[in-house]
């Protein structure tokens, strides 16, 4: 990693762990929060993840706006949007997988009954937290709220988890595409323009905020698709599969491109922000 994006990200990452500590602390004290469901939950959100959404919005946000700490509970969201995602994906009755991160997935330490209701109680915490936080204008957490359930509701990434689930061996490139848009391009979307909402920025930016983060995301889910490929069992339902390996390496490269083109016409200082996009290109976890 360059050495500015790796500086940046370590103290992102020290603050957004004091972040998701003191949450959980105070989260805990609730009497009516089951423990044995705070532990389920806890687990998974400290088991070392990459923190790539909450990150990503908080560049976007510091491209715009001073009052970093306005960002706190929609950089927690979207690590809880993400870890609900995974506990699920990781059910027997989806990707089955017993393994994340290195360590036993949820359901191997708690239950999957547990491990279910974890999912469900992180993704609805989010809107508690967003629609709470009294240092966001009303009219912008109804934004955030819309944002969040349009991209990862029935229309965005649970539709993505559930084609992934039924397609069929005969799936063509479009519809591999369409997947890889809901399921995981969605959220990294949410992330960026969740930010760009923020900190008020202008349909123009808006636009190009959108257009940079989809194809970001993309890339993201390609390079997953690659390094799943290099270690799992092959699975059909990947870009490494249906198009092998260079022409995967061309699509990865294309999403790549056109998120710093979108980047370049925002006329900041997004330097960082290509930085990022160029991390992902060379990334081995
Ligand atoms: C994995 O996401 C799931 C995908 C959508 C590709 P990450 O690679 O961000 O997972 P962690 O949080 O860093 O483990
Ligand atoms: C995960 O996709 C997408 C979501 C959880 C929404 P994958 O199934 O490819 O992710 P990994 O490979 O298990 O991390
Ligand atoms: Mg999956
Ligand atoms: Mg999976
Ligand atoms: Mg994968």
């Amino acid at each position: 990693m360059n050495a500015n994006l790796d500086q940046l990200q370590n103290e992102f990452t020290f603050q957004f762990e004091g972040w998701l500590k003191s949450y959980l602390e105070n989260a805990q004290k609730n009497t009516n929060y089951s423990n044995v469901l705070f532990k389920s939950q806890e687990y998974s959100l400290l088991s070392g993840g990459k923190r790539f959404r909450p990150f990503l919005a908080f560049l976007v946000f510091k491209l715009f706006a001073k009052d970093l700490l306005k960002i706190k509970n929609l950089c927690l969201s979207l690590e809880m949007v993400h870890t609900y995602s995974l506990i699920h994906d990781d059910l027997p009755c989806m990707d089955n997988d017993d393994i994340r991160r290195g360590k036993p997935t949820n359901h191997k330490v708690f239950s999957e009954d547990i491990s279910l209701l974890a999912g469900d109680g992180l993704l609805t915490d989010v809107f508690f937290l967003i629609s709470n936080d009294e240092s966001i204008e009303p009219g912008a957490r109804l934004d955030l709220i819309k944002l969040i359930s349009e991209k990862i509701g029935s229309m965005g990434m649970v539709s993505g988890q559930a084609f992934d689930m039924k397609v069929d061996a005969q799936l063509n490139f479009e519809e591999l595409k369409k997947i890889h848009t809901l399921k995981t391009a969605n959220l990294i979307q949410v992330c960026a323009v969740g930010a760009a909402l923020l900190a008020d920025c202008t349909e123009v930016q808006l636009h190009n905020i959108s257009e940079f983060s989809y194809n970001l995301g993309m890339a993201f889910q390609i390079k997953d698709d690659q390094l799943d490929f290099n270690d799992k069992v092959q699975n059909f339902k990947s870009y490494a599969k249906l198009l092998g390996p260079e022409k995967t390496q061309d699509e990865l490269k294309k999403h790549s491109d056109l998120a710093k083109q979108h980047l370049i016409r925002l006329n900041q200082n997004t330097d960082i922000l290509i930085e990022l996009v160029n991390f992902n290109l060379i990334r081995n976890f």
